[in-house]
């Protein structure tokens, strides 16, 4: 979609981003899920790349307005990556397979968890995507998602808290809330983030991502000004 005329443009390149994680188990998939689908809503062509060898998403995509589906496990779609805006359901970080996605990627969004395992584990991130990109110079982290967030647990409550301190422009403003209703959501996919708090934390993470990457999503060409975005992610972490 052009934004400025608002016709779709389908000649454009789209803007990639990797959903991915140096642990699994963060809701890469849920995240790849509910945001490709909030997407479409909105009016962007979306492609949904499952490009996990797991599968997952690829076991649970549906028929969403304004959504293709992509099995990307072959890498195949990374010769003619269509649409406006391409989500890939990556593998971890340590995966062999993230490699080639993140060659071509423009952003990766991290998803983690408020455990200190995970935050222990954005500096080996932080190594890897350094080398990615030697490959790719253009490669951006376009946030850091808190997923299935515990705010009754005071110890996910002083992880978020030193995030936000250490690495605001790195953090996703609002983590995604741990819901029963997103757990059971691949039992009814058919009708996209289930309605309520669920779809309100999705819609508002996929607004903050849309505004971050929107320069790029109109010029569709390496933008100077946002690589330095993300830059915070080196800072000391716990
Ligand atoms: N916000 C959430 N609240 C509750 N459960 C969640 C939430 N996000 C993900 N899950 C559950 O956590 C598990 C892992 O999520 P998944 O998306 O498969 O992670 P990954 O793709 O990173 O391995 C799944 O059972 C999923 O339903
Ligand atoms: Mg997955």
């Amino acid at each position: 979609m052009d934004f400025a005329t608002n016709r779709p443009t389908t000649a454009k390149k789209p803007y990639i981003l990797a959903v991915s994680s140096q642990k699994g188990g963060t809701a890469r998939t849920t995240t790849s899920l509910a945001l490709a689908w909030t997407w479409g809503r909105l009016g962007l062509d979306v492609t949904l790349v499952d490009a996990d060898p797991v599968g997952a998403t690829g076991l649970v995509a549906s028929d969403w307005k304004g959504v293709r589906f992509i099995d990307g496990r072959s890498g195949d779609w990374l010769k003619n990556p269509i649409g406006d805006l391409v989500v890939v359901d990556a593998p971890a970080l340590t995966a062999a397979e993230s490699r080639s996605i993140l060659d071509l990627a423009h952003g990766v969004l991290l998803t983690g968890s408020a455990d200190p395992l995970s935050i222990r584990t954005l500096t080996v991130t932080n190594r890897r995507l350094a080398q990615a990109r030697q490959t790719n110079p253009w490669l951006k982290v376009a946030g850091l998602l808190i997923t299935a967030y515990d705010e009754s647990v005071p110890l996910q409550v002083e992880i978020l808290g030193h995030l936000r301190r250490s690495c605001p422009d790195l953090l996703i403003d609002h983590p995604i809330p741990e819901l029963q209703e997103i757990r059971e959501w691949p039992a009814s996919l058919t009708e996209g983030v289930p309605d309520g708090p669920a779809r309100l934390a999705y819609s508002v993470v996929a607004d903050e991502i849309l505004r971050l990457i929107r320069p790029e999503l109109r010029r569709n060409e390496p933008n100077q000004d946002v690589l330095s975005w993300g830059d915070h992610f080196g800072l000391t972490m716990v």
